[in-house]
């Protein structure tokens, strides 16, 4: 089998801050409570660029940082829960922008968990042989689906786009090891509805939105498209996310906690990320942080924060380094890298 490695990577960020305070003046709610809840100080706003746009820069970025030129790849996989139109994908959007016309492209969507869904993706393409490299880029303007009059979810998320290139070569960072998980039962935790059906024949409406009791959910009124979430619940699935993916990679492999450098988790919340690290004996100081300046960017925030971890030139030759990922669907994943 080909080992596989990330051989560059890439970030994109909107220039416009938000800060805590300018939401208050938004929403009822405050810096300190924001802070508290979920250790975001402020995150980044899109001011008119869009999700493909966001997506091509980081990817253009992470290009770069392999030294491949557009034409050298193979695939490009987007993944999005916020892309610019249901066709074409945001992935052929990118294809068009960088120019690579050697490339298949298609998005996908596992919300939170993307990143790692397209990363695991990437790898099984190379490693069957059928492509050489391949772009996976998570890019998201959650702020177009936000309720900004939502106290409880317009304070937790930004916009953003972070890029790997993915390839057979034998430098980068290596893939060593990955799991993927799904819970569709758990669907309802975090939701944001497409558009409602509607045609010249429709009958009755099937309601999409029901509670656990299978009672209609009024918080979720069908084509709204903006998210809604049961925080507690998410909360406590995530916790156990980050910590059975990490447990998971730890038994596949057989490498002890001692061997991980860094842990970068999705960045949802700083009291989930402590409570995961507390439950999994992992110091909390091994966890890569960047929530506080970029709240949660969905399927862009493991990208970003590996971005930012390489470009910190910390990890050393030999470290491990546990991505992990959780979100809509419910889904949860992670990688095991070694840094080269
Ligand atoms: N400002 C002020 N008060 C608020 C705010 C706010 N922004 N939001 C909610 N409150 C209030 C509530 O109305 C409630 O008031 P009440 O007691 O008068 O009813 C009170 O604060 C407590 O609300 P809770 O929901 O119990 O607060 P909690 O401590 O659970 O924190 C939070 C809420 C931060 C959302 C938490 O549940 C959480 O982080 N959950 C995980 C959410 C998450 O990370 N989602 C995304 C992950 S998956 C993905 O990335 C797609």
């Amino acid at each position: 089998m080909k080992q596989v490695g990330i051989i560059g990577t890439g970030r994109y960020l909107p220039e416009h801050v938000v800060s805590n305070d300018d939401l208050s003046r938004l929403v009822d709610t405050s810096d300190e409570w924001i802070r508290t809840r979920t250790g975001i100080s402020q995150r980044r706003i899109s001011t008119g660029m869009t999700t493909s746009g966001m997506a091509c820069e980081a990817g253009t970025a992470a290009l770069t940082n392999a030294g491949l030129e557009p034409d050298d790849i193979d695939l490009i996989i987007c993944a999005t829960i916020t892309p610019d139109y249901f066709m074409p994908s945001c992935a052929c959007l990118v294809q068009e922008r960088l120019g690579a016309k050697n490339a298949a492209a298609f998005d996908l969507a596992a919300a939170c968990t993307g990143m790692i869904y397209g990363m695991v993706t990437a790898e099984q393409f190379i490693k069957s042989g059928m492509y050489e490299n391949v772009l996976v880029i998570g890019a998201e303007t959650l702020s177009k689906v936000l309720d900004w009059k939502d106290r409880s979810t317009c304070v937790l998320f930004g916009d953003g786009a972070g890029a790997v290139v993915m390839s057979a070569a034998k430098k980068g960072i290596n893939l060593l090891a990955a799991n993927l998980e799904s819970d569709g039962s758990k669907y309802r935790l975090l939701t944001c509805p497409a558009v409602t059906l509607d045609n010249p024949f429709l009958l009755e409406q099937e309601c999409i939105c029901y509670d656990e009791n299978g009672m209609s959910n009024a918080a979720e009124p069908a084509g709204t498209q903006k998210i809604v979430m049961n925080g507690q619940e998410v909360f406590k699935y995530a916790v156990r996310a980050i910590v059975d993916n990490i447990n998971t990679l730890i038994k596949k492999t057989g490498i002890s906690k001692d061997d991980i450098a860094y842990i970068i988790p999705h960045q949802a919340n700083y009291r989930i990320i402590d409570q995961a690290s507390r439950s999994a004996g992992i110091p909390i100081d091994k966890f890569f942080i960047n929530l506080d300046r970029y709240g949660n960017t969905s399927a862009a925030s493991i990208g970003i924060a590996l971005d930012e971890l390489a470009e910190s030139g910390r990890p050393r030759r030999g470290d491990k380094v546990i991505c992990v990922g959780f979100g809509g669907g419910m889904t949860s994943g992670a990688v095991l890298l070694e840094w080269n």
